[in-house]
């Protein structure tokens, strides 16, 4: 509608108002529809003066780093870096099984790795005549990002702490580089973001894409993180998803992921008893992501899933469906 096509061009000509004829911008991008709407839209706005950076965390799903790279580089022509960082998150991951402490790690590694890349980025501007300093910092919060991150801070605590929000953006500002943030999406709400996105000639399953949180993997294996676990999570995941899709109900539900527990459970395979992995199930409803109800998967289907995970993931004997509303659960198992 004319409201929105107003919206992009209006943000366009803001946004180079604000950054000027010189100055460079970076971002931080994760192949989900908020980040790639707003480094899609900063590309149209200022071209290669805008630097998008993905931080391969190795906690991201199957293939998701290839897909990222083929949309943003190959067919939205974002000017993109790819930080490869797995390594480094898995050897500060080992050993750690308390989900507030994982979150720590990896919020900071991500920002280790990002301020390590900015810092590189704005050396390599000293050399090139055309481009200017790096001043700005790209994020693609969400109206309703700031308002969830606001209600996560009680009196007494923070309940959960979401990485996107808060810390990356203070270290960026107060720290070595000193940007000033931006954020051309921090009046939208989702539906108003995918319209967008579509708009920026965003591909449909991108701007459908269910949320994927930043700590990945790493929140849906209770316990220690390990590349074996994150492997035996990405197989799991990539059926339940495939078969979700399969059956036209991807865009009946808002999030659907498969998890790992710490338990283990028997089960019978041919003719020998296995002590093998559980995994969880959740799939669920929402309008806000504040409260949400189990998806009511047809009995059949949920079954043939269930089947096939057994078979075909190595280490799976068992799988459960997680039937929590949230609350008393949240979204996450961590
Ligand atoms: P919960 O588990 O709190 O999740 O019910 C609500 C929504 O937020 C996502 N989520 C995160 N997203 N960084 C993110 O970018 C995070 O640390 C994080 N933790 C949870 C979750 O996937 C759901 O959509």
């Amino acid at each position: 509608n004319w409201e929105m096509g107003n919206f992009t061009e209006k943000e366009i000509i803001r946004i180079r108002k604000l950054v000027g004829d010189n100055a460079q911008v970076i971002g931080a991008v994760s192949g989900g529809v908020d980040s790639t709407v707003a480094a899609r839209l900063m590309k149209e706005a200022i071209g290669d003066r805008f630097h998008a950076i993905l931080v391969d965390t190795g906690l991201m799903r199957l293939d998701e780093c290839q897909q990222v790279k083929e949309t943003l580089r190959e067919h939205l022509g974002i000017n993109l870096t790819i930080v490869d960082g797995g390594e480094l998150f898995f050897s500060r991951l080992a050993g750690v099984v308390e989900p507030e402490t994982k979150r720590k790690i990896i919020g900071e590694t991500f920002i280790d790795l990002f301020e390590k890349e900015a810092i590189r980025i704005e050396e390599e501007a000293k050399e090139t005549p055309r481009a200017g300093k790096v001043e700005w910092f790209l994020q693609g919060t969400l109206y309703a990002d700031l308002i969830e991150s606001l209600s996560f801070k009680g009196p007494s605590a923070t309940i959960k702490s979401h990485h996107n929000v808060g810390g990356l953006p203070a270290r960026m500002m107060n720290g070595q580089a000193q940007l000033k943030l931006i954020e051309p999406l921090r009046e939208l709400f989702k539906d108003e973001v995918r319209a967008f996105g579509r708009q920026l000639g965003i591909h449909e399953d991108l701007v459908m894409r269910h949320p994927f949180p930043g700590p990945g993997i790493a929140i849906r294996i209770l316990g220690e993180v390990t590349p074996e676990r994150v492997e035996i999570v990405r197989k799991a995941d990539h059926i339940f998803i495939s078969m979700i899709k399969e059956a036209g109900i991807y865009d009946q539900m808002s999030q659907a992921y498969a998890a790992l527990d710490t338990n283990r459970a028997v089960g019978v395979m041919g003719d020998s008893r296995v002590y093998g992995m559980i995994c969880i199930l959740r799939a669920v409803t929402s309008v806000d992501f504040m409260s949400a109800e189990p998806f009511e998967f047809p009995f059949q289907l949920l079954k043939n899933i269930c089947r096939r995970i057994v078979n075909e993931v190595d280490g799976i004997t068992r799988v459960v469906y997680d039937c929590t509303s949230k609350p008393p659960g949240t979204i996450e198992l961590e």
